[in-house]
This record gives C-alpha cells, structure tokens and sequence, in this order.
C-alpha cells in the first residue's frame, strides 16, 4: 500500500493504532542505528509515542567543520529512518513518514507512523536481511561490469524516494578526478580538517567512528577512493585499484533540510538493494563538503539538481572490517 493512503494515528475515525511492544522497539531501533553516517558519528537520537517513532537530529553529534549546516547528518538520519521503514516492513507494519513534521520541534527530523501490524510488507520489508550486511567497502573493485537490469533496479530505488542517481561516463568521472584530487591536495593543508577527523577516524573503536580495520588498502596509484586518514600516519598497504569504477551521484531537486533528509531515504535504499546484488558501495563527499567544489559537481550534473552523495559502486575484490555501533538504548530518549 502506498505510505499515504494509510490510515495512521489521529486520522483513524476513532480507532487508535496499537503501541509497540517492548521486542519491536528493539528490532526496530536495532535497524536504525545500522544505517551509515558520516565518519559513523550516528548523529540520531529516537523517541516512541504509542506507534509513532520519531527521529531527532542530535546536534552534539554534528561535524561542526566538515557538516557546519548538518547536511551529512540529516543524510545519515534519513538513512537510519528508512532501516526502520524496513523492519517495520518485515514485522508487518505499513509506514508513512513525514519529514520536519513539527515546526515548533525542528530537531525531529523525520517521523515515522506504524500501521497495525498484519502481513510483512513484501518490496521493503525484503531487504531486512541487506541492513546488517550492507557496509562501506574502500578497497579495489574487480572489473566486472554491472548488469543494466540491476543500475535500472538501483535507479528505481532513488527515484522511489524522489531523488535521482547520475551515472557518470568517462569524460565527466575524468573531471570529476580532478576536481577530488585539487580538493584532497587542499584538504592535507587544512589542520582544522585532520583535527575534526582524527577524532572519529582510525585505530581501534569500540561504539562509534571508523577504525583502521574499516579503512581498507591505499590505492598504489591515484584512484577513486577516499582516504578518511589522510594527513595522519598510517602502516596500511597499497595496493593496485581498479581505474573507472561506476560512479553516480545521488541528487535532489530541492535543497535544505527536508532535501537531505530525502537523500538519505534514498541512499540507504539504494545501498540496500546494492548490497542485494552483492555490491559493494563507498563515497567521495569530500567535493560535496565545500560550497565552491560542490557547486562545480552541480555543474557537472546539468546544473539543475542538488549533488547530495557521489557513489563508487562495484564488486568487491576483498573485504574490510564493518565498523561499530553504540547500543540502541544509547540513542533512547523517551518511551511515551
Ligand atoms: C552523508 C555521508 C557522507 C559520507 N561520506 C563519506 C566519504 O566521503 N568517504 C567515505 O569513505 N565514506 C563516507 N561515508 C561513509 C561513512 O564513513 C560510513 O557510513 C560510516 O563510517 C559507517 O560505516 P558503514 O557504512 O560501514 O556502516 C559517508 C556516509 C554518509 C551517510
């Protein structure tokens, strides 16, 4: 059923949606706090009332030089409000989710309405077993072509959320190249930057940011991968990587708040079914995380769309490590 002919709480003609059970919240936040997030900060934090979950942003968790507007961090919410979209699905919940629903509370971001429970929800509610092994891989891709029926599946999973996926072909990834390798060169002057990262990026962690183990290899050439560790020592290996992986760039029409949340609806489901067909995804947002470098991808995009994400995706060569999460009750505000 199309999330807005559902008939939710306050709208029911009187009858009222069940409350969740103590195990739902818990598969359901479960899902949530899988999603990815810049520099995995996990900038949520959840409410329940009755059958309504609410998704706040939470502004200590904000990149305050990378993400000054918290565009990253409303990406990252929006992903972990679709995870719960998917294990509603699977428990048998319709949803429907409003986006700022509440001016007079401006950090509830997203807000989702679980319908009373009955069949599992086909389309989302299959791609429950993807969250836990959807991750960010930044090793070498193999050469393996991707199937047009699957980038047409991957462009249908953006679109579902109003956004769209623009795939590069070669001359533009080749300009894109050199718009990342100017911003990396500038970024390895900018002390403030490696400071902010350095306290979410490397060693070991145990409930937030990237270890080193998550990383993956350095490429032996000039590649299209981010390295979250540049500016610091590192000991990892370098290795050969693959010369023109698929990139897309996720956009929306609009911009600002309402925007970045949509983009990250669509990004965590286009990781989703990715991951379905054993695809690996990793990011190259360090163009997107300066207006004038951002501007230039928006250009090379047609001009007309906001650049939210730029993708890398193919078959994995190897494997890295998933990075951790804090406990859901961590990120647990109230139960009303
Ligand atoms: C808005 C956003 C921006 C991101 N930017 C980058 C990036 O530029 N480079 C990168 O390697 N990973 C990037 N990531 C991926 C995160 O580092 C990753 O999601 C996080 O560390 C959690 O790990 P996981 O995705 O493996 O679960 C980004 C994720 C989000 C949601």
């Amino acid at each position: 059923m199309p999330a807005e002919q559902l008939t939710m709480p306050g709208d029911s003609g009187g009858r009222t949606n069940a409350a969740l059970t103590e195990d739902e919240v818990e598969i359901l936040l479960t899902a949530a706090v899988h999603a990815p997030s810049q520099h995995n900060t996990q900038p949520w934090r959840f409410e329940v009332h009755g059958p309504v979950i609410d998704v706040l942003i939470d502004e200590e968790r904000v990149l305050p030089i990378e993400d000054p507007a918290g565009r990253a961090a409303r990406i990252g919410i929006g992903a972990a409000a679709f995870n719960i979209r998917v294990a509603a699905a699977m428990l048998g919940h319709d949803t429907r989710i409003a986006v700022n629903p509440d001016p007079a509370r401006p950090e509830v971001a997203a807000r989702i309405f679980l319908a009373d429970r009955s069949a599992p929800v086909p389309e989302l509610g299959s791609l429950y077993g993807e969250l836990r092994r959807r991750h960010t891989y930044r090793g070498p891709l193999l050469s393996h072509p991707i199937a047009p029926k699957i980038l047409h599946r991957l462009d249908d999973a953006a679109d579902a959320e109003r956004a769209h996926l623009h795939w590069l072909d070669p001359a533009t990834s080749a300009r894109l190249h050199r718009l990342l390798e100017r911003t990396d060169t500038e970024e390895l002057r900018d002390e403030d930057r490696i400071h902010e990262r350095r306290r979410w990026i490397g060693s070991d962690r145990s409930d937030d940011g990237v270890q080193e183990s998550a990383l993956g290899s350095l490429p032996d050439l000039p590649a299209f991968v981010r390295d979250l560790s540049a500016g610091f020592d590192t000991t990892r290996d370098r290795v050969q990587y693959e010369t023109f992986p698929m990139i897309a760039v996720l956009s929306t029409s609009e911009e600002g708040a309402v925007a970045w949340t949509r983009a990250g609806l669509a990004l965590e489901q286009v990781l989703l079914v990715a991951t379905s067909y054993n695809l690996a995804t990793s990011f190259l947002n360090q163009v997107l995380e300066h207006s004038s470098s951002r501007h230039e991808v928006r250009d090379l995009i047609g001009g007309h769309a906001w650049p939210q994400m730029i993708l890398r995706i193919g078959y994995p060569a190897t494997s890295t490590d998933p990075t951790p999460r804090r406990d859901w009750h961590d990120t647990f505000d109230h139960w009303f």
